[in-house]
C-alpha cells in the first residue's frame, strides 16, 4: 500500500540521510581529529535515519536464507557476531511462515551495533511473537546456556575458534547445532574442527560454500554428537 506523499518524501530524505552519512565519513575519515568528531555527527544521522527509515520488508541475501534454511526448527536460534542482525531479524519475522523457532538471540560486543538492531526490531513491521534478547558483549563472555542453533558468520577462524573453545570449557554450548562461516583464517578453524576434544562434542554434518561479494567462503554444518533425531 502506498504511503501518503509527505511520508514517502519523510523516507526518502532518511534513506538519503544514511547514505550521506556513509559519504561524510569516507570523505573525512583520513583525519582523526576531524574523524572523532564526525562519528558523533554520524551516528546522530545514523540514529535518526534509522528511527525514521523503515524498510517495508527484510531483505534477505541468499546465503541468510541458507543460514535460516539449515537452522534447527521449534529450537532457539542464536546468531552471534551479529552485527546488522539480519539472519536474527529473519529468524524472528519469518516466524509461523516459512520456519518457527521457539526464541532468538542476538549477540554481538559493539554497544551501537546493538541499540541500531534494537530500533530496527521496535520498528519491523511484522511484531515478533516469540521471546528474543540482545546481549551486547563478546560472545565467548556469555553465562548461559546456548541452546538450539548457534551462528557464527563473517568473522574470522581464530574468533569463531575462540568463542566456541571459551563456551565449551564453561560448559555453556549446549546447541545441537553449529553454522559456522569463517570469513578468514579458515585454516585454523578447519583444525578446530578436527581436533580431538572439540570432536567428542560435534561431527562435521556437512561443508557447503556460500558467495560473500565475489568471494566463496565456507560454510559448516556441526551437529552435536548422539543427536538422534534432526530435523
Ligand atoms: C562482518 S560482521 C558479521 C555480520 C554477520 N554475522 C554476517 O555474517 O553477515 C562482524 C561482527 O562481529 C562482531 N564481533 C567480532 N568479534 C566478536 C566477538 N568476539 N563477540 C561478539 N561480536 C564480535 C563485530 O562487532 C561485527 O559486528
Amino acid at each position: 500500500m502506498w504511503a501518503p506523499l509527505s511520508s514517502r518524501l519523510f523516507l526518502i530524505q532518511a534513506k538519503k540521510a544514511y547514505f550521506f552519512k556513509i559519504a561524510l565519513f569516507n570523505f573525512f575519515s583520513h583525519n582523526l581529529f576531524i574523524k572523532y568528531n564526525v562519528l558523533s555527527i554520524c551516528s546522530k544521522i545514523s540514529y535518526l535515519s534509522e528511527i525514521m527509515y523503515k524498510p517495508k520488508r527484510l531483505k534477505l541475501s541468499l546465503r541468510m536464507k541458507l543460514f535460516l534454511d539449515s537452522a534447527l526448527q521449534n529450537d532457539s536460534f542464536w546468531d552471534l557476531c551479529c552485527d546488522h542482525g539480519y539472519v536474527g531479524l529473519g529468524a524472528l519475522v519469518l516466524n509461523n511462515h516459512e520456519k518457527s523457532f521457539t526464541s532468538v538471540y542476538f549477540v554481538d560486543q559493539v554497544s551501537h551495533i546493538m541499540k541500531s538492531l534494537q530500533l530496527r526490531i521496535d520498528h519491523l513491521y511484522n511484531k515478533p511473537n516469540i521471546p528474543y534478547a540482545l546481549y551486547c558483549l563478546p560472545a565467548e563472555d556469555l553465562d548461559v546456556d546456548l541452546t538450539g542453533t548457534v551462528l557464527i558468520a563473517g568473522v574470522g577462524g581464530f574468533t569463531i575458534k575462540k568463542i566456541l573453545s571459551n563456551l565449551l570449557s564453561k560448559n555453556k554450548l549446549k546447541a545441537k547445532r553449529l553454522l559456522l562461516s569463517p570469513h578468514t583464517d579458515v585454516k585454523i578453524l578447519e583444525e578446530y574442527i578436527a581436533f580431538d576434544e572439540y570432536q567428542k562434542c560435534y561431527f562435521l554434518k556437512d561443508k557447503l560454500s556460500v558467495v560473500v561479494g565475489k568471494k566463496e567462503k565456507p560454510f559448516y554444518i556441526l551437529d552435536q554428537k548422539n543427536i538422534k533425531e534432526i530435523s
